[in-house]
């Protein structure tokens, strides 16, 4: 998500900086980008000028400081609330006052990663959607604490970003993962009970609904970790059955079948040798 989010930024002309722990992993970063960029320049959507220019407003750190410098900061670590308050609490002492602090979490309270900082009507959530670069919906999330004038800051950037933005209260799961999250736990569930196959219940929600993509490509694709943090979220809040994750998805991330990112999931992305 990470990556994603930095190039649509990048390409919609924001100077950008890619902090991850390593230095290593903040240079993969930002090869991916340029390969992606590349790509673009290949099917001609874009002028190797225009992704040369957007690759140049990236810096790839793994020094925290270099973000004091930053009008917002906007975090893409893992779903683990802990790791968050963490994050925001150095984030907090590193940022400038004015700064803004947004996290891109998919259902964890954002209140509770506003209330770690000094300036908890500075922080919201800007929540982009995979692929970042292709899905035009970013949700503005409020926490009880935000002001008016971070909100519309919010909204601003995600329209110059290209995107749509949404404002949304902030409870689990927003508008999308709240409605989407129970129909991808019941595709697992339909599955486990040896209903269909999986291609046969992906072939269904796209030929028969007109989906994109079926249930178990777009679990690959989101992450089968990230999917069961997500629902786990999403059932800690509510306590509704409908997000109580499936065993077969948990089982599946206890083997590490996180999906396309780990080759393998409901589907096999390992190439043929
Ligand atoms: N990463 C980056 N770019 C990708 C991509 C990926 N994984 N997959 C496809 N693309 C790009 C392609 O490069 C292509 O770009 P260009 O048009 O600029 O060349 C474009 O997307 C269209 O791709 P394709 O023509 O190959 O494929 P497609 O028409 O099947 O579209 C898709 C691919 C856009 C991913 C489409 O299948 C789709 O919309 N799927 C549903 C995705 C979805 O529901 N996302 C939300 C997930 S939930 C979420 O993100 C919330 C959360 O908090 C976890």
């Amino acid at each position: 998500m990470g990556s994603g989010i930095a190039q649509c930024t990048a390409l919609s002309g924001f100077e950008v900086v890619v902090r991850s722990r390593s230095q290593s992993t903040a240079d993969a970063l930002v090869a991916g980008i340029e390969k992606t960029l590349q790509k673009q320049v290949e099917k001609e959507k874009i002028t190797g000028e225009v992704a040369g220019t957007a690759l140049s407003r990236i810096t790839a750190t793994s020094d925290f400081s270099v973000l004091s410098d930053c009008d917002l900061v906007l975090e893409s670590v893992v779903e683990d609330i802990h790791t968050k308050k963490h994050l925001f609490l150095e984030l907090d002492r590193i940022c400038a006052d004015h700064t803004i602090i947004a996290t891109n979490t998919s259902t964890l309270p954002v209140i509770e990663m506003a209330m770690e900082t000094g300036r908890p009507d500075k922080v919201c959530g800007i929540h982009f959607f995979n692929p970042a670069t292709v899905m035009k919906l970013v949700e503005v999330v409020r926490p009880i604490t935000a002001s008016e004038d971070t909100i519309e800051s919010a909204k601003e950037f995600a329209t110059a970003c290209d995107k749509i933005p949404v404002e949304v209260r902030d409870q689990a799961g927003f508008v999308v993962n709240a409605l989407l999250f129970p129909y991808l736990n019941n595709a697992v569930r339909m599955l486990e009970q040896g209903i269909a196959s999986m291609e046969d219940i992906d072939t269904s929600m796209k030929e028969g609904c007109g989906f994109p993509m079926g249930p178990f490509t777009l679990l690959d694709l989101v992450g089968l970790d990230t999917s069961l943090a997500i629902l786990d979220a999403l059932y800690e809040e509510y306590r509704d059955p409908n997000y109580a994750a499936v065993p077969l998805l948990r089982r599946m991330v206890t083997a590490e079948r996180l999906g396309r990112k780990s080759g393998r999931g409901f589907y096999n992305y390992h190439s043929e040798k």
